[in-house]
């Protein structure tokens, strides 16, 4: 049974930003101009603070690009791949643009049937709006990390000013057509800036990550602001109906006008708009997955390392540095599964993979000294073994060699605190060989989805990440295969696609 996604029960009134409410934030005086009419329907704009790719280098010494990580990119790029239309979003690296774009993008996308367009963050954008108010305000915050909110009244201004160029940005390309469709906590108030521009066709938003309950929201003074932001938009998205139920909650305190109840349901109207809202679990190209995992050079390379490990069960980690992936809780875990079991020392290796991710920001240099800190523990302690207990890479894999790790694990260990959705977990179950096991913490959206197939953790008990461990190597082959089909018909049955296709049909057309 799958408890509630678990937030830190950390008290709110310690959150405290430096800004009175109705602030910086606070509705500018109206002045709108004369509506400019933007048709739903027809070619897509997405808008998400990240590209498919990001470039390094700079224009003296010539641009270079290389693919983004992250959840969110994997999931769109086969989208925007299958239906065309316009990417907004920012090139990755401080004063990036249209032309620097141009220059080095062909050699990675060049010929895919979208296009890109840039919007360019200056040096102090990227510090105050991605690393600060984005990254370390919006997401601790939204993942329940309050204590680690680090505000600013200079992110602050930042945030609006970089939602405000791409309202614009969007306006410009949009030319009054298309289905405008916004990503993630970086752009909350794009509707809203694109309201001021005076556009009044329909705006949608999906919020990647989990929303907190309302009670967070409005314990902080920009919790105002963003809430009413967000109802800005015709449609607002999230990856469950937890966290949409979070965000009724949240303007059922903030914005009670908004909110009508009758016949058990709710309605939010904002002005003369309605909005709707939705859970729409994101998820996979399953066919992709599926397909590539069965292609000659992913089974020979998965070939390669089963030899390597000869008859050790593979444990599989595979995360984005990020404190909220409860990486150091899981190396406990597998600790406790050692010192408590002799018997199954040398039987499994831990790989885990950790992806480079903000790593200008302390509490993400803290979370990588604390997991090399314990990898270094862990291999030290069982120093005795023939090989180390824990293979850990920091670093990037490409998509083969991901491929080959998902066909050929044993036991994929998905445990992070708290995740919108968590897509490893699916890449995990559409390309595993069939006989793995999967898992996956409560605190993942992913478990409402999976958690008949999956092992249900609290991800931060190392007792009972170490029992699912035990639990997993000791499952008999056809208990594992019975879970694997049916978690693969899951995600086939609820693919990537099948997503866009809910989403948009919710999304509201042009009267
Ligand atoms: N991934 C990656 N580089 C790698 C290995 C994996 O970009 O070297 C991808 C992985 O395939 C997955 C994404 O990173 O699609 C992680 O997404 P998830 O939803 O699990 O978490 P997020 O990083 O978005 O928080
Ligand atoms: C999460 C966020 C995405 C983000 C990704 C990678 O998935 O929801 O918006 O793109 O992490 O993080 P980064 O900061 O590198 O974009």
């Amino acid at each position: 049974m799958i408890r509630p996604r678990r937030f830190s029960g950390r008290d709110p009134s310690t959150l405290r930003f430096p800004v009175p409410k109705g602030g910086p934030w606070a509705a500018p005086p109206s002045r709108r101009p004369r509506a400019r009419r933007m048709a739903s329907g027809g070619r897509l704009l997405v808008a998400s603070n990240r590209l498919p790719l990001r470039l390094t280098g700079g224009a003296e010494d010539g641009w270079s690009c290389s693919p983004a990580t992250g959840g969110l990119v994997t999931a769109l790029e086969p989208v925007l791949r299958r239906r065309g239309g316009t990417w907004v979003g920012w090139p990755g690296c401080p004063d990036a643009g249209q032309e620097a774009l141009a220059q080095a993008a062909p050699a990675l996308v060049g010929g895919a049937p979208y296009g890109l367009r840039a919007v360019s963050l200056n040096r102090e954008e990227e510090h105050c709006f991605y690393q600060g108010f984005s990254n370390q305000v919006l997401w601790p915050l939204l993942h329940g990390f309050s204590a680690l909110c680090d505000p600013d009244p200079e992110y602050w201004r930042s945030y609006r000013e970089v939602n405000r160029r791409f309202a614009e940005r969007l306006a410009e390309v949009a030319g009054g057509g298309g289905t405008v469709w916004v990503h993630d906590y970086h752009l909350m108030l794009v509707a809203r800036e694109l309201r001021e521009l005076g556009v009044d066709g329909p705006l949608s938003f999906f919020l990647h990550t989990p929303f907190p309950p309302g009670e967070l929201l409005e314990s902080v003074s920009c919790g105002h602001a963003l809430v009413e932001g967000l109802l800005h938009y015709d449609l607002v998205g999230f990856q469950t109906e937890q966290d949409q139920a979070h965000f009724v909650d949240a303007v059922r305190r903030i914005h009670p006008e908004a909110l009508s109840e009758a016949g058990g349901g709710v309605e939010l109207t904002f002005g003369d708009r309605r909005v709707r809202t939705g859970a729409f679990p994101i998820s996979i190209d399953f066919k992709e997955f599926f397909g590539a995992a069965h292609n000659p050079v992913v089974m020979g390379m998965a070939w390669d390392l089963r030899r390597r490990l000869g008859d050790r069960s593979l444990l599989l980690g595979v995360d984005r540095l990020d404190y909220s992936k409860g990486i150091p809780q899981k190396l406990r875990g597998f600790r406790r599964v050692l010192r408590r079991h002799p018997e199954l020392r040398g039987r499994m290796v831990l790989k885990q993979l950790v992806i480079p991710s903000r790593d200008g920001i302390p509490a993400y240099r803290a979370t990588k000294v604390e997991i090399e800190g314990l990898v270094r523990a862990i291999n030290q302690e069982f120093a005795d073994l023939d090989s180390p207990p824990v293979e850990y890479q920091y670093g990037s894999w490409d998509r083969m060699e991901l491929l080959a790790h998902y066909r050929e694990a044993d036991v994929a260990l998905v445990t992070p605190l708290n995740d919108g959705m968590n897509l490893v977990a699916k890449e995990y179950v559409a390309s595993n060989g069939g006989g793995g096991v999967l898992i996956l913490s409560q605190g993942a959206g992913a478990a409402w989805e999976l958690g008949r197939e999956a092992l249900i953790v609290d991800p931060g008990d190392p007792d009972a990440v170490a029992r699912a461990i035990v639990e997993a190597h000791s499952m008999p082959l056809r208990e594992r295969r019975r879970r694997m089909t049916s978690a693969q018909a899951v995600v086939r049955s609820r693919d990537v696609h099948r997503w866009v296709e809910g989403f948009l049909s919710r999304t509201p057309r042009m009267a």
